[in-house]
């Protein structure tokens, strides 16, 4: 069974969305593998990289949809993921000057929380806003 997998719940009602924040759990996902497959130093800081990359571009798309579409509540919701980029950032960072620390089962619980908590309340909070307005489907830089 899969450290972390997407759910039905985590649905935000933009395609695009879910499917980026798919690939975020996926990556999460792979980050557990390198940590239980013992491949750890390489395999984690890329996987790190990745998800630091993946986040800012998945961040920019949810922040340009929410200014174009005057969300109410979007100065708040960047300033969060201002937060969230840089406590990942911070992880690289730990890693790259102590790969040898313990930090295995610390980090990938603060990351699985780290999203799953952002998209159930924070992300959740767009959802309806981003229906009525109709960007449901709407593909957004595929
Ligand atoms: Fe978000």
């Amino acid at each position: 069974m899969s450290f972390f997998t997407w759910q039905d719940k985590f649905s935000v009602g933009v395609e695009t969305f879910d499917r980026d924040h798919k690939i975020l759990v996926d990556l999460i996902d792979q980050l557990h593998e390198a940590f239980v497959t013992g491949n750890v130093r390489e395999t984690v800081e890329q996987v790190l990289t990745v998800l630091i990359d993946y986040t800012e571009t998945h961040f920019a798309r949810e922040e340009a949809l929410m200014v174009e579409m005057g969300y109410p509540a979007s100065d708040e919701h960047i300033a969060q993921h201002q937060e969230l980029k840089q406590q990942v950032i911070d992880i690289l960072t730990r890693f790259r000057s102590d790969p040898n620390a313990s930090m295995g089962n610390e980090v990938l619980g603060f990351l699985h929380n780290w999203l799953t908590l952002h998209i159930l309340e924070t992300d959740m909070s767009y959802k309806s806003f981003f229906i009525e307005h109709g960007t449901g489907s709407l593909q957004i830089n595929p």
